[in-house]
C-alpha cells in the first residue's frame, strides 16, 4: 500500500508558522502582513480560489484587501490599480487571479507588480531568480509540491524526476526547483512520444497536465513518488460532480508515495500563498543585502522544504 501523503495535514503545520510569524512581527512592532487580491470578473473557479486566499489570510492574521473588478475592466485601469497597490505600504502582496479577460495582457499585467511583492512568483524577475538558484519569491503549487516530496524523501540527488506539464505556473518551475535539488530532469508534454516509457523509469512523478486519470498504474514503477497536481471536474455515473487529479489513484497501490486529489496538493498552494506573503512582508519591513543570510530563516527550519525559503 502507498503511503499517503496528507497536503491538508502538511498545509495546517505550515499554517501554524505563518500565524506564529506574524504574530512575531505584531510583537515586534512590524506591520501585520497584507495581501491584495485582485480578480476580473466572474469566472466561478476563479471566484472560488479566491474567497478561499481571502478567508485563509483570515486564519493566520494576514490582511487581504480584495479588489473585484468587472470583466470590461481596461487594461489602463488595472494598470493603475497595480500601481496604486506597489506604492501603497500596507500591501506586502499582490495577487492578480488568472487567467485574465483576453483584452488584457496578462504578460503585460504579471510584469507590472513589483518583484518584491509578487507573491505569486510570476514576474519575470522572479523567475530568472528561480531559474538561476539566486532565491526570489517561489511559485506557490512548485513550493507546495516539494515541500510534499520532502515528507517522503531526503535527498533527491540523482533521483529521475518527471514532470507532466510544461506551463509557466506549474510545470516549469517545478522542473527548476526539482534540478535545483540535483535531480535529473525530464519534462514532458501533450506532444512527448511515449510518454509511459518515461515515466516508467522515474523515481518521481510530478503530474501537472489537467488530463483526468491520465496517469496508470502501468506507468508507474514500485516505490515511485508521485504528486498529483491536476485538478479536474467529472461528473459520475450518478450525475454528481467530483474533483479528479491526473492520476488514477486507485492504481497507485505499488508506488511508494501518492498525494490525492483532492488534500494533496491544493491545500498546500493557499499555504504557501500565505507564508509567501509573510516573507515578502518581512523582507520588505527589513531588506538584506543580495545574497545574505538571514536569522529570521531558522524560524522555518521544522517547515519542509525550507531551503525554498531562500532569502533574496
Ligand atoms: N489561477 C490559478 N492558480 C493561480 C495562482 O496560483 N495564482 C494566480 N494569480 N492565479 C491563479
Amino acid at each position: 500500500m502507498a503511503q499517503l501523503i496528507d497536503g491538508r495535514a502538511l498545509a495546517r503545520a505550515l499554517d501554524a508558522k505563518t500565524a506564529a510569524a506574524v504574530a512575531e512581527m505584531a510583537a515586534a512592532g512590524l506591520p501585520r502582513p497584507g495581501l491584495a487580491v485582485v480578480l476580473l470578473g466572474d469566472d466561478p473557479a476563479s471566484q472560488i480560489y479566491v474567497r478561499r486566499k481571502i478567508a485563509a489570510c483570515r486564519e493566520v492574521g494576514i490582511r487581504s484587501f480584495e479588489h473585484r473588478l468587472p470583466a470590461a475592466t481596461t487594461q489602463d485601469a488595472l494598470l493603475t490599480l497595480i500601481a496604486r497597490l506597489n506604492a501603497d505600504p500596507e500591501v506586502h502582496g499582490i495577487l492578480c487571479q488568472v487567467p485574465l479577460p483576453p483584452h488584457i495582457d496578462q504578460r503585460m499585467i504579471l510584469g507590472a507588480i513589483d518583484p518584491a511583492k509578487d507573491v505569486d512568483g510570476f514576474h519575470p524577475v522572479n523567475v530568472g531568480r528561480l531559474s538561476t538558484g539566486t532565491g526570489g519569491i517561489v511559485p506557490c503549487t512548485p513550493l507546495g509540491v516539494m515541500m510534499l516530496i520532502d515528507t517522503v524523501a531526503g535527498d533527491l540527488t540523482g533521483m529521475n524526476a518527471v514532470v507532466i506539464g510544461k506551463s509557466n505556473i506549474v510545470g516549469k518551475p517545478i522542473a527548476m526547483l526539482l534540478l535545483e535539488r540535483e535531480a535529473t530532469v525530464t519534462v514532458t508534454h501533450i506532444h512527448t512520444a511515449n510518454l509511459p516509457a518515461i515515466t516508467r523509469e522515474a523515481d518521481i512523478i510530478v503530474a501537472a497536465a489537467g488530463a483526468p486519470d491520465l496517469v496508470r498504474g502501468s506507468w508507474v514503477k514500485p516505490g515511485a513518488i508521485i504528486i498529483d497536481v491536476g485538478i479536474s471536474r467529472i461528473r459520475g455515473e450518478d450525475g454528481r460532480e467530483r474533483l479528479v487529479g491526473d492520476v488514477a489513484f486507485a492504481e497507485m497501490d505499488h508506488a511508494g508515495a501518492v498525494s490525492p486529489v483532492p488534500g494533496g496538493v491544493g491545500p498546500m498552494t493557499i499555504a504557501c500563498l500565505l507564508s509567501n506573503t509573510v516573507k515578502a512582508a518581512r523582507i520588505i519591513a527589513d531588506p538584506q543585502p543580495a545574497g545574505s543570510d538571514t536569522e529570521d530563516e531558522d524560524e522555518w527550519q521544522d517547515v519542509p522544504g525550507r531551503s525554498l525559503f531562500a532569502d533574496s
